[in-house]
């Protein structure tokens, strides 16, 4: 089945061709620099720049894949959750193709599509089997899931106020290291050579919660920097500090929620599952538990519509189609 998928639901403009779990193409415009001047997505900006791309997007996805318009069998589209004016561009677009084609359509979850870029096919990789621990981290979310099928989802933990990707971002910031945050922090925290590194607060929430809270270490940060000169060597020290607290309570709180249901697999999605310091620490602390870790090819971590495609096509074989009254919700949790 040729599936045309559209993710529209921040700051890339995305369109992908799949075929089954295989990517025909994938193509990702990002409106990413025209942000930067703000120091966060302003989402006017990106509904506009969506607008302007997406017929191009989708035409050059198309071309990319050898195929024409006459052979889409299904459109999906991410509906939720995200910036409401450029949801509503990508869906609006996907809807218009449906229609115009006659051909069925389907609203994807933006969430669960991050976890199952895992299922893209790639020579070599072996996809996960079902039941798994899913860990969605991204700008906007950061959540823990126990997932038993495409559309079967239990929700096990989330976050109480900032997302693991926003904190990067508002360090950043703090350190003044320009937007977005993840790539640069990631790549400071590389260079920090040894000495003893700071002891950020880890939010444990208690013994027993899988709830996540990232907003107290942003504020220690800022404490932690007031007065002092922003040195690269104190840069590097507290991207690195940063970082190993974040990550160690991401990781307690991933192995805890396998062994309290018994799963032996870990699935991650979103765009902080490209960090390698986090990919080292969840492979060692999987390793360490029997358990086997999922990360999807890097290219599919951050926002791109593949995703959208082998999820729509997955839920369509399952027997879900949407209506064209399906409307943008920027707020939605996790449901199929
Ligand atoms: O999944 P994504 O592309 O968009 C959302 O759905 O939010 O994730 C974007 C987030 C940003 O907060 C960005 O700072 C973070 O992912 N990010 C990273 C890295 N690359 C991107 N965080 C940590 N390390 C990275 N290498
Ligand atoms: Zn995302």
């Amino acid at each position: 089945m040729v599936v045309l998928g559209i993710e529209t639901s921040c700051d890339e403009t995305a369109s992908a061709v799949t075929d089954k779990r295989r990517v025909l193409s994938s193509v990702v415009s990002s409106s990413i620099d025209l942000h930067k001047a703000y120091g966060g997505v302003v989402p006017e900006i990106a509904s506009r720049y969506h607008v302007e791309y997406i017929s191009d997007v989708f035409r050059t996805a198309l071309k990319k894949a050898k195929k024409s318009v006459s052979d889409i069998d299904l459109v999906a589209a991410t509906y939720g959750p995200g910036l409401c004016g450029s949801l509503l561009t990508g869906l609006t677009f996907a809807k218009s193709l449906s229609y115009a084609l006659e051909k069925p359509f389907i609203g994807v979850n933006h969430i669960v599509a991050h976890l199952f870029a895992n299922f893209i096919y790639e020579e070599d990789r072996h996809p996960p089997k079902f039941p798994f621990i899913g860990l969605v981290i991204s700008g906007g979310h950061t959540s823990l899931y126990l997932c038993k099928d495409f559309d079967d989802f239990k929700i096990l933990g989330r976050t109480q106020d900032d997302a693991v990707g926003e904190a990067f971002d508002k360090v950043a910031k703090i350190l003044n290291l320009g937007y977005p945050g993840g790539p640069v922090i990631e790549k400071i925290a590389s260079g920090f050579k040894g000495e003893k590194p700071v002891k950020f607060p880890r939010a444990y929430l208690g013994k027993d919660s899988l709830d996540f809270s990232f907003s107290g270490i942003k504020t220690a940060v800022l404490y932690y920097v007031k007065g002092k000169t922003l040195t690269p060597g104190l840069v590097s020290e507290i991207a690195y500090s940063f970082q190993e607290a974040v990550f160690d309570v991401i990781c307690r709180k991933t192995i805890m929620a396998c062994q309290n249901n018994n799963i032996s697999q870990v699935v991650i999605g979103g765009g902080v599952a490209c960090n390698k310091t986090l990919a080292a620490k969840l492979n060692e602390a999987a390793k360490n538990n029997g358990i086997s870790l999922f990360i999807p090819p890097i290219q599919y971590c951050l926002d791109n519509a593949a995703m959208v495609g082998i999820l729509g096509e997955e839920l369509y074989e399952k027997g879900y189609s949407s209506e064209m009254e399906l409307t943008a919700e920027p707020n939605v949790e996790v449901c199929v």
